[in-house]
């Protein structure tokens, strides 16, 4: 590894900032949800939006060389016509100039999930003018910032806010709908190759990649049915958004499969074309945990999908495809999800070994319910998290992987889409309740000698 590598955090506009009416900011189709639900939001969230200053000096101090972070398009961009928001634009020149002071290498995201909610109400991703709309703020932020950043994605997750969105309904905006899944995925893998060919043709600096929320696949046998539906479950977890923006084509037996029960009609030539030319140069992996799955044998007839937050809730179970499993003897976390280092590594050496791009890791952190009221929070359970996912990153690098960075999910804490401020991530405490004031806890200190070593201290 060498002393380039990018040691940070990630964050998101809207589950930082707050301030989500200020400074002429549109709405946000998270504001407008979450206000019409009545449900815990992120209206002030860290207030990141006032103390992004203090948030990139305790990085810095930290001993942290990166900030990934996103851009809210409805804060860049007032309208559907396009209006710029210069307020918006200042915003993010200050949190750009303040990381260049601070020796922070900005590494942005185009969307992390606030779509304006003036798109939504014509049909969000489901509208195919959205795309050129998505294409035409990306060419904003390129003009605009261009010279301060070196490092874009487009999309963080698209699986994620896509199935959520338009297949479970438990994101906005809220549908259960598998062939608007398919028309909304279909419209965010188009607009991510209209921003690259944007990046492209105006020849700006840096390079451009994609966000994916990566769980790689293991199987509980090795008969020819777990194959099967390992295949099937690698295609709805990773393929459709890695081999699309990675090769420049959705999986064929992917494609093959849906076009027997559905009409897409709507993957037009042209644009499957231009999906083809317009290419990431790298890919950005967010690990939580793996997905290992059994070939489906018995029980619902329909989809289901259970992720209720809930210990033992959680369930994936796609009829004909595959059913998604637990290996009891791995811990989980609060809310269920298995911890699995090892998948951190098998899953870089595999997407290397396919898309052969440059990797960074670009989320990675355990959510966990903490008391923050006590002087020192020792979350030696985020250190023991953290350190053996860093360590399964080394050795993938040892096994020659292009792995260029690693960011925890996240500096401080934030707010989590649906589970509040609750759920924390943050290796540094933020008092939501009172004063918003930060308090660095054990791991922030221990990332920051592991920065000093440069991963030696594993
Ligand atoms: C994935 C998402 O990018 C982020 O927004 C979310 O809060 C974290 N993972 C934690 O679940």
């Amino acid at each position: 590894m060498d002393n380039h590598f990018l040691w940070g955090g990630a964050t998101a506009s809207y589950q930082c900032e707050g301030a989500w009416n200020v400074d002429e900011k549109a709405e946000s189709m998270w504001d407008h949800y979450l206000h019409q639900e009545n449900l815990e939001n992120g209206d002030v969230a860290s207030d990141h939006y006032h103390r992004y200053e203090e948030d990139i000096r305790m990085m810095s101090e930290g001993g942290q060389n990166t900030y990934r972070f996103s851009l809210s398009w409805p804060r860049i961009i007032k309208n559907k016509e396009g209006e710029i928001n210069l307020k918006g634009i200042e915003f993010y020149t200050k949190i750009l100039d303040t990381c260049k002071k601070f020796n922070i290498e900005p590494f942005v995201t185009l969307y992390h999930w606030d779509l304006p909610q003036y798109w939504e109400e014509i049909g969000g991703w489901l509208n195919h003018d959205v795309c050129v709309a998505f294409a035409q703020y990306a060419k904003v932020c390129f003009e605009y910032f261009g010279d301060k950043i070196s490092l874009w994605t487009t999309f963080n997750e698209p699986k994620w806010f896509v199935v959520n969105g338009y297949k479970i309904g438990n994101y906005p905006p809220g549908y259960q709908d598998t062939a608007k899944t398919m028309q909304a995925a279909y419209n965010v893998m188009y607009a991510n190759s209209l921003a690259i060919e944007v990046f492209r043709e105006g020849n700006y600096s840096g390079e451009i990649g994609i966000v994916h929320s990566y769980t790689p696949v293991n199987g509980v046998d090795d008969s020819i049915e777990t194959k099967i539906a390992m295949r099937y479950a690698d295609n709805y977890c990773n393929n459709w958004i890695l081999d699309t923006a990675a090769l420049g084509e959705f999986p064929i037996d992917l494609i093959a499969y849906l076009s027997k029960s559905y009409d897409i009609s709507f993957m037009k030539p042209e644009e499957l074309r231009k999906i083809k030319q317009y290419t990431v140069d790298f890919i950005g992996l967010n690990y939580y945990s793996r997905t290992l799955v059994k070939s489906y044998t018995e029980g619902e007839t329909q989809l289901q999908f259970n992720h209720s937050g809930k210990k033992g809730e959680s369930k994936v179970l796609i009829k004909n495809w595959f059913e998604q499993v637990k290996d009891p003897s791995n811990e989980t976390t609060e809310w269920d999800t298995e911890i699995y280092p090892k998948g951190l590594q098998d899953g870089l050496v595999e997407a290397y070994k396919r898309y052969k791009l440059p990797l960074y890791v670009t989320e990675n952190g355990i959510g966990v319910r903490e008391d923050v009221s006590v002087d020192q929070i020792n979350d030696e359970y985020r250190i023991s998290f953290m350190n053996d996912h860093i360590n399964a990153i080394f050795n993938a690098i040892d096994l020659g992987c292009d792995v260029r960075g690693y960011y925890v999910w996240s500096p401080f804490d934030l707010y989590s889409w649906k589970n509040g401020v609750e759920k924390r991530y943050g290796l540094v405490a933020v008092d939501f309740v009172d004063n918003q004031v930060r308090k660095p806890k054990a791991s922030y200190y221990w990332f920051k000698k592991m920065i000093e070593t440069n991963g030696a201290l594993i």
